[in-house]
């Protein structure tokens, strides 16, 4: 049963994904696609069996499509949620959010006074790893949470992507393209965030395309790439993360959540792909064990397997925020991947940028509830 018509703006690199997704959950129907580039657009939908491909500006003004799917690079991501909630339509982003905060609470209050619903990316964190780890928080296997660390340390995506020149611009940065990932998880599992710090340096002023058709293009640099930063949770948790986009090698790429009791790990959670950050393994080692225990563990003997602990959608589902609005619209309730976390988030991100300009920590005056974990049987849950 059909609960969302949805129109997709966006028919780059992530769409795919969004599109066989999508065709595939039970409740979105993707009925158009959109873009600058009608040829683009035209391609995509004949390639997932998206029945018609137009300008945006005919997608925006379509009565039958309920909901825009925003997947357009981040300077554009304002102006198409504005657009789509001018045009009495609900509007489930790409992250980042939006680049500017002033840009975020136009489009908040927009949504609320036309009574429609904001959902963003990411949604990775109603994925089966993420939604493994707030359970094993919610049980109490490591005791009250103290602290977190989160390093990301890439080089950047100009190996693989082949128009990479956005990550590079205003809008762009490893923590406005990564920390999203990170941050939207440590909210969903900590709560939200009260003040940050942050240092940031540029290492590269140009850097070269390398692979696709525009491969030897140099493209300058606009942001700063390796960025670091500091903050403190509202419960008292405090926490470091590192991101970027310099660095070559590094045997550091986790996240940890420590507590009173034992230590949550999540090794090498590659946001490069989005199989890997839905999925795999978390392990954990408390005061009582002295070894690191794996969930989940296929290889281990099913008697050391706690079948409850382990959760469904352990592969790149993309898009599973988007199903989660459409159930949110259908019962008036807010989507779990919603706007204002994703504000929360970048108030945070600009904070961590503007505290090395000002040498001073940033407070957080956005707050957002903490969204409820996925039931396991998601959407069957939903009756
Ligand atoms: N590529 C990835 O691996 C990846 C992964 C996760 C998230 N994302 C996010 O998804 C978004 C899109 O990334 P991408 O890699 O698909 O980008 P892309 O450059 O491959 O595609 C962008 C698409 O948006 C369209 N577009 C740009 N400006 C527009 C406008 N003003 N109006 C209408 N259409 C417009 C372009 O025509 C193109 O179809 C970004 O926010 C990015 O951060 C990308």
């Amino acid at each position: 049963m059909t609960l969302l018509k949805v129109g997709l703006i966006g028919c780059g690199r992530i769409s795919d994904i969004y599109l066989k997704n999508c065709a595939a959950f039970d409740g979105l129907e993707i009925t158009a696609c959109a873009s600058l580039d009608i040829g683009e657009s035209r391609a995509k939908a004949a390639q997932h069996g998206v029945p018609k491909a137009c300008e945006p500006a005919e997608l925006l003004s379509d009565p039958d499509i309920d909901c825009v799917l925003n997947l357009t690079i981040p300077a554009a991501h304002a102006d198409i949620c504005r657009m789509a909630l001018q045009s009495g339509k609900h509007v489930y982003s790409e992250k980042p959010f939006v680049t500017n905060l002033n840009d975020g609470r136009e489009i908040l209050e927009l949504a609320r006074t036309r009574g429609l619903l904001v959902g963003n990316a990411p949604d990775t964190f109603l994925g089966g790893r993420w939604q493994t780890v707030r359970k094993l928080l919610d049980s109490g296997v490591i005791g009250a949470p103290t602290g977190v660390s989160a390093f990301v340390p890439t080089h950047g995506v100009e190996r693989h992507h082949p128009n990479p020149d956005f990550y590079y611009q205003e809008g762009g940065g490893p923590l406005l393209d990564l920390g999203p990932y990170y941050l939207t998880a440590m909210v969903f599992l900590l709560g939200p965030i009260t003040r940050v710090a942050g240092m940031a340096r540029k290492t590269f002023p140009e850097r070269m395309i390398e692979n696709g058709p525009r491969h030897g293009a140099m493209m300058p640099v606009e942001v700063d790439t390796h960025c670091l930063s500091m903050f403190e949770f509202d419960s008292g948790v405090i926490g470091q993360m590192m991101v970027s986009f310099d660095v070559w090698e590094s045997e550091t790429p986790r996240l940890e959540i420590y507590g009173e009791d034992g230590t949550i790990c999540i090794p090498d959670p590659d946001p490069g792909d989005g199989a890997n950050i839905f999925a795999g393994p978390v392990w954990y080692r408390t005061r009582a064990e002295s070894r690191w225990t794996m969930r989940p563990r296929p290889e281990a003997p099913a008697e050391w397997c706690v079948a409850e602990i382990d959760h469904g959608y352990n592969w790149d589902a993309r898009g599973i925020g988007l199903l989660d609005l459409a159930y949110a619209v259908r019962d008036g309730r807010p989507p779990r991947a919603s706007g204002a976390m994703a504000y929360h988030v970048c108030e945070i991100m600009q904070g961590m940028l503007r505290s090395p300009e000002i040498g001073a920590f940033v407070n957080i005056s956005s707050r957002c509830d903490v969204p409820d974990p996925l039931p396991q049987n998601f959407p069957e849950s939903e009756g």
